[in-house]
């Protein structure tokens, strides 16, 4: 969701906001825009559509070292020109990103800027002419500043520029990701290292409730009450090439491959010297001292949930829920008596799930966040993170994070269970990992697949039963948010229960038969579907298959599936996206790191 960069240094800003505003896109965004102090004064760019655009139309002649920059993905008004972001005061002399949700934005006009023409229809407009309303009552641009937050009810990450202190940038931080910047030859502020890794590799973390004086030579970080905080920098530990596509066409395809890595990567880190798997003792306490897991989630993270759930109740012994964020936050069931609640979450900044995690704590109940980002808002809040490892996803569809939540929750599970299991998690895992390999080496067959299966089709059904079940409604997610095909996950013996109505000769029913309790089921509810016309591919597992069998994963534990029946439909999703013209690493509304609720 929106992104924001700002740079106050030595250099020219806007290319650099530039580069750092392309390596936000990830994020998804529908609008883009710049701001700039010059010596004559602001000057402001903004485009509806691709940061492409607005690089078109940024005057290549402009001198300036102190600018913001923006993506926006719109919330309050349509997006276009007048609603994208940087938005200013009604003089002119103040001009803002923001990042965020204003709830009270109506009450603020009524009750402050009744005569103030507004020139969009975002809640964002309300917090510039707020700060210029306090100015013009005679506050310093500062005190302006805090006045106006100290109003502002929701969530944001803001940059500001005064025209009358042309050196200064003003950044606040409530409930919204916002990282600053520092170095020798700049100081910069963004929503994400990644964007200003090409100045530094220090930045310091902002906690809610902060605001920072960012200028070219110095960075004072303060409470909104105005007391000073002294916080180091930490070292950003990512690598270029982690965020570059290198050879590859898209970042999904790139993420997809990465994945026997990454599975890889996360048996090493939650190994000790001598190669036993461990997670931190404070989290197996954690979890000793409970008596239930509530696995509190939403979209893909959601979907490895509903797997996690099974890893720790048959490794661990531990009773587990599974839940949408955005609903238990809500509508909260009976807990048990000694709860502890786990997040997934690979952004550690989804909004849905932050309000939960707020309300438990302000409960008292103890939390862990599973992630893919140190620091992130959902990791800082929780009492301890289980680490993913994945490395930066950039692509808006979850691949590697999900197979490496995967693999974290069973780990977790095992090492909960005290190893008691029949089988060695570590050598399985080893054995899903090249399981993955050969998989993601089955391009060329899965292209072809997608071509079968799903060219000029409304719309497409994933059957499974058990653990399949839940990898089909991760197949179905993947599908229909890259390439637009209205696509439905099922429990295998569901369908007939009324969604058969739907089935007409042709449609694409891809079943998932890897869990040999229940293939002989499944195989019946295929023959369901195919006897009313329905096309069917089975993808089944070694030593489980059967002839006609469209595609067969290389033998796992029956427990490990999901990391490998998710390859396929991972990997048809991407070539259908590819062959309907979809943007597969950007696919419309969608955006990455959905900080709203
Ligand atoms: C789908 C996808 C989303 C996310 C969801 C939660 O490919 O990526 O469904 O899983 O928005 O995001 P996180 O895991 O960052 O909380």
């Amino acid at each position: 969701m929106c992104g924001i960069v700002g740079y106050n240094g030595k250099n020219q800003a806007a290319e650099i906001l530039l580069a750092g505003l392309e390596k936000l896109e990830y994020r998804g965004y529908d609008s883009a825009g710049m701001a700039f102090q010059t010596e004559d004064g602001l000057v402001q760019y903004k485009e509806k559509g691709r940061v492409a655009d607005l690089r078109k139309a940024v005057d290549g002649s402009l001198e300036s070292s102190v600018g913001i920059g923006h993506t926006r993905w719109a919330t309050h008004g349509v997006p276009d020109r007048k609603n994208s972001h940087p938005h200013q005061s009604a003089t002119g002399r103040f001009t803002l990103v923001h990042n965020g949700v204003i709830e009270n934005y109506e009450k603020l006009k009524n009750s402050y800027l009744k005569d103030v023409p507004f020139a969009s229809d975002t809640d964002t407009e309300v917090i510039v002419q707020l700060v210029e309303h306090f100015a013009e009552e005679g506050l310093m641009t500062g005190e302006a500043f805090r006045k106006a937050l100290s109003l502002l009810h929701g969530s944001y990450a803001i940059a500001l520029l005064d025209e009358q202190a042309p050196e200064m940038i003003f950044v606040a931080k409530n409930r919204s990701p916002l990282l600053v910047g520092v170095s020798e030859d700049c100081n910069v502020v963004a929503s994400d290292a990644m964007a200003m890794l090409q100045v530094t590799d220090q930045f310091i973390e902002l906690h809610d409730g902060e605001v920072v004086l960012l200028g070219r030579g110095g960075v004072t970080i303060e409470t909104l009450e105005g007391e000073k905080i002294e916080r180091a920098p930490y070292t950003a530990e990512l690598d270029m090439s982690d965020i570059e596509k290198g050879t590859y066409p898209h970042y999904m395809l790139k993420e997809i491959d990465e994945q026997p890595g990454v599975i890889r990567k996360i048996m090493e880190a939650y190994s000790t010297e001598d190669g036993t798997l461990t997670i931190e003792p404070a989290i197996r306490q954690a979890f000793r001292r409970a008596d239930r897991l509530y696995i509190i989630a939403a979209g893909t993270s959601y979907h490895a949930g509903l797997v996690g759930k099974e890893y720790i109740e048959k490794l661990a012994g531990l009773p587990a829920e599974v839940h949408i964020s955005s609903e238990f936050g809500y509508n909260m069931p009976l807990l048990s008596e000694k709860p502890l609640f786990l997040f997934i979450t690979q952004s550690g900044e989804t909004a849905d799930s932050r309000q939960v995690l707020v309300k438990v704590k302000a409960l008292g109940y103890p939390a862990i966040t599973m992630t893919n980002v140190p620091g992130s808002t959902l990791s800082r809040e929780a009492d301890h993170t289980l680490l993913l490892h994945a490395g930066p996803e950039i692509a808006v569809a979850s691949t590697k994070a999900y197979t490496a939540q995967l693999a974290v929750l069973a780990i977790s599970a095992y090492c909960l269970g005290d190893g008691a299991c029949d089988f060695d998690l570590k050598q399985e895992l080893g054995i899903a990992a090249n399981a993955i390999e050969t998989l993601t080496d089955a391009k060329q067959e899965m292209e072809s697949l997608a071509a079968e299966l799903l060219d000029n089709k409304r719309n497409a059904f994933f059957l499974g039963r058990g653990l399949d079940y839940y990898v089909s409604l991760e197949g179905a997610l993947k599908l229909k948010e890259i390439s637009y095909i209205q696509a439905e996950g099922f429990a295998g013996g569901e369908l007939k229960h009324g969604t058969i109505a739907l089935i007409e000769e042709g449609t694409p029913v891809i079943a998932l038969a890897t869990q040999r309790n229940v293939s002989a089921n499944l195989r019946g509810n295929v023959k369901e579907v195919t006897a009313r016309g329905a096309n069917a591919c089975i993808i089944s597992m070694e030593g489980d298959s059967e002839p006609g069998d469209r595609l067969i994963l290389p033998h796992i534990h029956d427990l490990l599936t999901p990391l490998a029946a998710v390859i396929p439909l991972q990997l048809l999703s991407y070539y259908a996206s590819l062959q309907r013209g979809c943007d597969v690493d950007k696919p419309r509304n969608l955006a990455k790191s959905v900080t709203v609720e």
